[in-house]
This record gives structure tokens, C-alpha cells and sequence, in this order.
């Protein structure tokens, strides 16, 4: 099948199209409709299905005869550590976590967080989750208390898994005081948080709510799969929105199956057996689908990663993981390529590598920039390809092809919607399509294909609103850009109030709520500005209210500190400055957009509905005292 013919066929037919998809995947019971989108914009998959994810992540390789070939790879420098774990390992693991999550009363439906460093145990309770049917709900690591309370709340787990600690570079992080802290910040009241212990640090358990991983696991019964409704949900994932209330995307489990099975092969190229290596960390959505399911649902060997691309310990860690465990595929942010780039300009570290069994880069987190492409095409000779996503969709929207149809990449361009994808470029006022080569929000006409996000948890509504409701019989994706005249996707950036940091999801309007609570600001903005290593960062504007006689150093300082504690230190929210005043307009809406390409060091145009345009200067003196701003 061609390309077009596959999009063709997947917009005029999908029930055809998903359905063969569909049959590689293994079902107690067939559906008894493909795509129900009767009630849209709420969609369904293979209604009437019953199928389990874990099984068809690992039961069904152990009884056709994989058993013995490598599902997991546990790659750590940082504890210098290299562990593998073969399909049966890893489904007698899991069938043993799952026991001990029954035997502590976690059945269909409940929710479970999971808290935890990039270890293999990680994954091993996702997949006891979806082997129960329990909804597990992944809490990122560099996330603070208030953050994973939030969650916490929200997603009101009966069971908490976690470790005792993460391990960034050398620097060990116990983890179990922070579960404590969120603990005791959260309305909800876990039952019961189970903790792996590491050797580095053995975290303090309070009886009778706290027990021992490995003493659970050891004394369980295992636990057989559970058939699950293909509409019941398999995870939440909280991603940030436009406000400090992160929205909590529920994925369902027969049409997320049957997608991420499908892209593994067409997108990645990937068949059973091969290496497959996505670096990134199982809380994002990247680490959920390209770390822990499609790589095993395909029967392909995935790595968990501890470490970082610089540091643990030279720039060379990507080749050496990549000659090491024979890697054919790799899928990283273009930040983790800068790092890369900024430490070893000329890819010295690369020559002591073979990477001749390395077939294609995979990028995505943030728009791959062409210095980015040019940089990594060049050195690693293979193709460098941008692809498109975000949580809600759980895999791309738009991208290239490793096994379907390769199309030469445009530097800066995301490449070609997905099949099921309809992209659609719409004016944002008047909300019609507009022309090729024509900038505006971009949407995807529904419905989405299978994977993407059934609703909100609990939020209906919030659902709709969000991305429903702006553009009827559209999904709002928050992204502006346009389409070509080859038809090939441009993503240019977010139109909302979300920023990428390091390829990491941000809201700065959670982060303005946070500068909002210091008792000594009246108001305050909080932009993304241009940073050549983390694609962007966050920098804060503060007013003081009227007789705060501070000095600027300190309440910088205490600012800073507020959003590391309160948000995490993903953040990496290292600037703020003092002004008297925001830019805003006559109505009194701040000039955002103004402000960053003034921190950008970009010629702007004085908006004609400012109030007061002194602040301007203002702005452009204060940002560069910090480091921004015209050079
Ligand atoms: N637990 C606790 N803290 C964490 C953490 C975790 N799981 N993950 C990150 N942090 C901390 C870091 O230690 C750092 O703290 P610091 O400000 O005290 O140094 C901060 O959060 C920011 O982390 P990070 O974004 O990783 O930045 P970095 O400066 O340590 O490293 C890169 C920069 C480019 C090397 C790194 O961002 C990277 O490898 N990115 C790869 C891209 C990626 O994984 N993207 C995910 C989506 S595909
Ligand atoms: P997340 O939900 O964390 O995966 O973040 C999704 C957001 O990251 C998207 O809405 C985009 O703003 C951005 N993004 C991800 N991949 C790309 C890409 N290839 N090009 C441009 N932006 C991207």
C-alpha cells in the first residue's frame, strides 16, 4: 500500500482501514463496531471488544514462542547498571505485581499512581495495572508534592507505587518524602503506597499505610489477564493546559492496541525482535506509548534508560547505548541533540561507536529546528525525521515513514499527516480552512483515530471545552503552523498559553498562578523565551504591590524557589525580573506577544491598542539585565 492510498483509505474508510489493523492484535472477543462516532465528539473504538493490554504486550510473545528473546533492557549509567529481561521474565514479574495489587483490593476500574524513576519496575506496574484493569496514572519524577497531590485528587488513587529515590546525574533524590509531602498536601487518602526500595537510599515506611515492593511481590499470587472492554479506559496522563489544573487525558485500550501496533512497524519501521529505543521517560506520553507499549506489542526489545544524553558521562552515552544493545531505531527531543551538539561540536565521541545497525532518528517533544537537522543528518548519515504528537494523541499526528512510504524530509517540517489525521488549517477568527502556505491554529477533523483521547477523567465537559468546542466538528490542537504545497505539515508553535521546555509540556499559566501567591506581587506574567539548548525556558515579569520595599536579588530568589518547590524542577523557571509595570492593552489584556519578541530580541510592532507605551522600554531594559533582549 502506497501512502496516499493508506490516507486515502483511512478517511474514507476507517472501519476498513483499523480493522485490518485491528487483526494483529489479540481479542477475547471481537468488536461489534469498529468506529462508533454516533455521539461525536465523543468517539469509540471497537465498541463491544474485549481485549487486554498487558497480554498483548507480553502473554501472547511468551505463548507463541518468544519467551526467551529480550522484551526490556535496563540501560542505567548513572548506577552503572546494565540488566535484560526476556518476555517470560518480564510476564512473571508482572503477573506477580499484579497479585499483590489484587491481593491489596485493586480491581477493575481503580486507580493507581505510579511515582517512579526510570527504573524497570516502572513499566512492570503499568503493564500489572493494565494486566487487572486498573487505570494507572503516571506521575512524572521532576514533578513536586503539589503537583503530584493535584493528581492525586484527581485521579483518587486506592494504591500508590513508588521508590525510594531518582537519581539525576549523581545527584540522588529520595522520592519517598516527597509521596509523604503530596500526601499530606492531597484531599485523598491513599490506602496504601507500595515502595521499591533502591540501595542508594532506603526510604522510612509508615506503617500500617507504607509496605515493601519486594516482600509483596515475593509472597504474591500471580494474576491471570483480565478481558477488558476495548472503551474502558487503560491510563490517565496528566498534561499541562492553559491554567495551573493539569487535564487528565484518558486513553482507552483497544484503539490505543491496535494504533501504537500499527506505527510500529509503518512509522519506525520496527519488526518483532528488533531494537527499539525511545529516550525519554516513562511520565510523558512518549515513555507510555514508545517506551513501554507499541515497542511490546510489536514483540520488539525496548530500553529504560537512567541517565541523561551529556553527563552520564560524555556526550558519546547515545552511541554507546545505540552500538551497545544494537539499536535500530531511536526516538529523542531535538534538545537531547543540542545537549549532545553543544559538548562535542564535531561528533568526535561518535567514532568509537558502530552504529552501522542503526536505521533512523525519530524526533519530537518540540519543532526540530534545521541547524538540529542539519547538525544530526550530517553526522549520523541516516534519516533524521521530525514527527508531530502530543499526549492527547499518543502518537503522531503527522511525520515521515519507515515502513510505508519515505518521503525526503523538508528541514523544519513535521512531514505528512497520519493516516486518520485529517490536518486542517483554519483562520482563527473566521474559522475556515485557509489556503496552502497559509498560517493559522491547526485542528484535525473528526474523529480522531484510534489512540487518541476518549475525554477528560471526569471532565466531560472540560473535554468539550477544550478542544471541542472552538471549532465544531474540529480537535483544536493548541498548535499553530500551516500546510505547504506539498501538502507537507509546518508546526510552528502552541497558540495557547503552553510552552516546551527541553521538550518537556509547561503551563506558564500554572507557573503565573505560583509567582501570583508571593505575598509581595500585585501581578505578574510569565513568558516562554527563545533558549538555544532547551528550545525554550520560562522567564517571570513581577509588579510589586504598592510599599513592598524589597530587594530585587532576594525576592527573585524566593520566586524562583516558589515554583521549584510548587511545580517541580522540570521547570527550570531560573529567571524573573521586577518591573513597574506589564504592557497591556487599553482593556487591560497583557501584550504577551509583545514581551517575547522583545525577550527574543525581535523587531516589533508597537501594538496600536497599548495603554501605555513606556512600558515597552521598560520590559526591553529588564530583560536584559537578565540576559535577554537585543544583543
Ligand atoms: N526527578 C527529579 N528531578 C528531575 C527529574 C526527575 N525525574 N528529571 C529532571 N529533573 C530535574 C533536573 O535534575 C534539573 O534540575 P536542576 O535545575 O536542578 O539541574 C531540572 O529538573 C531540569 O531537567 P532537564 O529538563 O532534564 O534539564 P537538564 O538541564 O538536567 O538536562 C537535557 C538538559 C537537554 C540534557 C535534558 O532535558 C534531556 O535529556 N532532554 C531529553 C529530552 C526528553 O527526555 N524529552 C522528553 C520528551 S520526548
Ligand atoms: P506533549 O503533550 O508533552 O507531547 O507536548 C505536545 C506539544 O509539543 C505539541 O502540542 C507541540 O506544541 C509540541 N511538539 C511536539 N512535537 C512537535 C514537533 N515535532 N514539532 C513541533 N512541535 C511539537
Amino acid at each position: 500500500m502506497t501512502y496516499k492510498e493508506a490516507f486515502k483509505e483511512s478517511l474514507e474508510s476507517p472501519e476498513t482501514f483499523w480493522a485490518r489493523a485491528a487483526e494483529e492484535i489479540t481479542w477475547y472477543k471481537k468488536w461489534d463496531r469498529v468506529l462508533d462516532a454516533s455521539n461525536l465528539p465523543f468517539v469509540r473504538w471497537f465498541a463491544g471488544g474485549e481485549l487486554n493490554t498487558c497480554y498483548n504486550a507480553l502473554d501472547r510473545h511468551v505463548e507463541s514462542g518468544r519467551g526467551d528473546q529480550t522484551a526490556l533492557i535496563y540501560d542505567s549509567p548513572v548506577t552503572d547498571t546494565i540488566k535484560t529481561y526476556t518476555y517470560s521474565d518480564l510476564r512473571d514479574r508482572v503477573s506477580k505485581i499484579a497479585g499483590f495489587l489484587t491481593a491489596l483490593g485493586v480491581s477493575k476500574g481503580d486507580r493507581v499512581v505510579i511515582y517512579m524513576p526510570m527504573i524497570p519496575e516502572a513499566a512492570m506496574a503499568m503493564l500489572a495495572c493494565a494486566r487487572i484493569g486498573a487505570i494507572h496514572s503516571v506521575v512524572f519524577g521532576g514533578f513536586a508534592p503539589r503537583e503530584l497531590a493535584i493528581r492525586i485528587d484527581d485521579a483518587k488513587p486506592s494504591v500508590v507505587l513508588s521508590a525510594s529515590c531518582g537519581i539525576e546525574v549523581k545527584r540522588v533524590i529520595p522520592y519517598k518524602p516527597l509521596l509523604d509531602e503530596a500526601i499530606s498536601i492531597a484531599e485523598h487518602e491513599p490506602e496504601k503506597c507500595v515502595i521499591w526500595q533502591r540501595p542508594q537510599v532506603e526510604a522510612e515506611l509508615l506503617a500500617p499505610r507504607d509496605l515493601d515492593w519486594m516482600e509483596l511481590e515475593e509472597k504474591a499470587e500471580p494474576a491471570d489477564c483480565v478481558p477488558i472492554a476495548a472503551t474502558d479506559p487503560l491510563y490517565i496522563l496528566y498534561t499541562s493546559g492553559t491554567t495551573g489544573i493539569p487535564k487528565g487525558v484518558v486513553r482507552d485500550n483497544g484503539g490505543h492496541a491496535v494504533a501504537l501496533n500499527w506505527t510500529m512497524k509503518h512509522i519506525y519501521g520496527i519488526d518483532p525482535g528488533d531494537v527499539f529505543w525511545a529516550a525519554s521517560d516513562v511520565g510523558w506520553v512518549v515513555g507510555h506509548s514508545y517506551i513501554v507499549y507499541a515497542p511490546l506489542f510489536k514483540g520488539a526489545t525496548t530500553i529504560i534508560y537512567e541517565g541523561k544524553p551529556v553527563g552520564t558521562p560524555d556526550p558519546g552515552a547515545f552511541w554507546r547505548v545505540i552500538s551497545q544493545h544494537k539499536v535500530k531505531a531511536l526516538f529523542t527531543a531535538p534538545t537531547a541533540f543540542r545537549a549532545i551538539k553543544r559538548e562535542d561540536p564535531r561528533g568526535e565521541y561518535l567514532k568509537e561507536y558502530d552504529l552501522s545497525g542503526f536505521d533512523t532518528l525519530f524526533l519530537a517533544g518540540e519543532r526540530t529546528d534545521p541547524d538540529t537537522y542539519h547538525w544530526a543528518t550530517d553526522l549520523l548519515q541516516k534519516p533524521v525525521l521530525d514527527h508531530w504528537w502530543q499526549t492527547e494523541t499518543a502518537w503522531a499526528i503527522t511525520g515521515n515513514f519507515r515502513g510505508l512510504e519515505f518521503f525526503p524530509p523538508k528541514p523544519g517540517s513535521a512531514s505528512l499527516p497520519m493516516p486518520g489525521y485529517d490536518v486542517t488549517i483554519l483562520d482563527s477568527i473566521t474559522g475556515e480552512p485557509v489556503e496552502p502556505n497559509t498560517e493559522g491554529i491547526i485542528t484535525v477533523k473528526l474523529p480522531l483515530p484510534p489512540g487518541n483521547l476518549t475525554t477528560l477523567w471526569e471532565n466531560d465537559e472540560g473535554y468539550k471545552e477544550s478542544y471541542m468546542d472552538p471549532y465544531p466538528g474540529y480537535y483544536l490542537t493548541g498548535d499553530g503552523g500551516f500546510i505547504d504545497e506539498d501538502g507537507y505539515v509546518w508546526v510552528m508553535g502552541r497558540t495557547d498559553d503552553v510552552i516546551n521546555v527541553a521538550g518537556h509540556r509547561l503551563s506558564t499559566g500554572g507557573m503565573e498562578e505560583i509567582l501570583a501567591r508571593h505575598p509581595d506581587v500585585a501581578e505578574c506574567a510569565v513568558l516562554g523565551v527563545h533558549d538555544d539548548l532547551k528550545g525554550q525556558v520560562p522567564v517571570g515579569f513581577a509588579v510589586l504591590k504598592a510599599g513592598a520595599n524589597r530587594e530585587e536579588e532576594e525576592l527573585v530568589g524566593e520566586l524562583i524557589r516558589m515554583v521549584r518547590e510548587q511545580l517541580g524542577p522540570i521547570a527550570s523557571f531560573k529567571s524573573a525580573v521586577i518591573v513597574d509595570g506589564l504592557p497591556k492593552t487599553r482593556s487591560g489584556k497583557i501584550l504577551r506577544g509583545t514581551m517575547r519578541s522583545i525577550a527574543d530580541g525581535e523587531t516589533y510592532r508597537v501594538p496600536s491598542t497599548i495603554d501605555d507605551p513606556a512600558t515597552l522600554g521598560e520590559i526591553e531594559v529588564a530583560v536584559q539585565t537578565i540576559g535577554y533582549g537585543k544583543k
